[in-house]
């Protein structure tokens, strides 16, 4: 008896080793150890501290990237900390890195804001490595994160603020199966403009 609990022990101490070691290849650029929703193209995983490094820094300070996102101010490491603080550490957002087949951290994918009581929550995306752009990877990381929000959150209703001008995304949340919803005209400043804000949203099932 004594020896089989002693047994058991070791078996533990053995796999914790394991677990351990596998974390540490996650934490170090490793593979499928962490992934969490995973597609044909890409997966998704949680964002890690240890992925906020010069090269995503590169990105968020990107004009190229950045252009039809909200906020065009110069980031800091310290701003990026402060954002990813910001949407681990509270149960209203969810942030996903989104990476290749072969563990590369190209971008992000988030839910943000959720309302847990009428259950909806807009949806926000960031492909930081350009060379990865017009591949699919887009519409593939929208869509593993709607079926997460509706499968696992239970929620009913994602919805997206996309500026008329940028076709690319609008067609990614059509091709995802979002529809025009609303439009808040001339709600952004962009490049001299006055540019119209579409809402597109997807519900779960209408009769919700
Ligand atoms: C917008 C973004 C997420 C799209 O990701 P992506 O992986 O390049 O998109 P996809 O390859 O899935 O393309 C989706 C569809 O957009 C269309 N598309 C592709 N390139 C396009 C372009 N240059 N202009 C217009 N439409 C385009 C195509 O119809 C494509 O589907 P198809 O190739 O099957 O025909 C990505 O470009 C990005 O992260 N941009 C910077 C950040 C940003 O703007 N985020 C969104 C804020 S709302």
């Amino acid at each position: 008896m004594a020896r089989l609990t002693e047994a058991r022990m070791e078996l533990n101490r053995v796999q914790a080793r394991k677990i351990s070691a596998e974390n540490y290849r996650a934490l170090h650029g490793g593979q499928r150890v962490m992934q969490f929703i995973k597609g044909e193209k890409i997966y998704l995983r949680p964002l890690l501290r240890t992925d906020l490094n010069a090269i995503y820094l590169g990105w968020v300070n990107d004009a190229e990237v950045t252009s039809f996102m909200i906020r065009p101010f110069p980031l800091t490491m310290e701003g990026l900390e402060g954002y990813y603080e910001h949407m681990t550490q509270t149960y209203d957002n969810v942030i996903f890195a989104i990476c290749t087949l072969t563990g590369e951290h190209i971008g992000n994918v988030t839910l943000n804001e959720i309302d847990w009581i009428s259950r909806v929550a807009n949806t926000g995306i960031m492909i930081g490595h350009k060379e990865f752009w017009h591949l699919g990877i887009g519409t593939e990381a929208t869509r593993l994160l709607v079926y997460y929000a509706f499968n696992t959150l239970n929620l009913r209703k994602i919805w997206a603020g996309v500026n008329e001008k940028h076709e690319h995304s609008i067609k990614m949340y059509e091709k995802n199966g979002f529809q025009y919803g609303a439009c808040l005209e001339k709600e952004l400043y962009y490049r001299g403009s006055y540019l119209n804000k579409m809402i597109m949203s997807i519900f779960r099932s209408r009769t919700e």
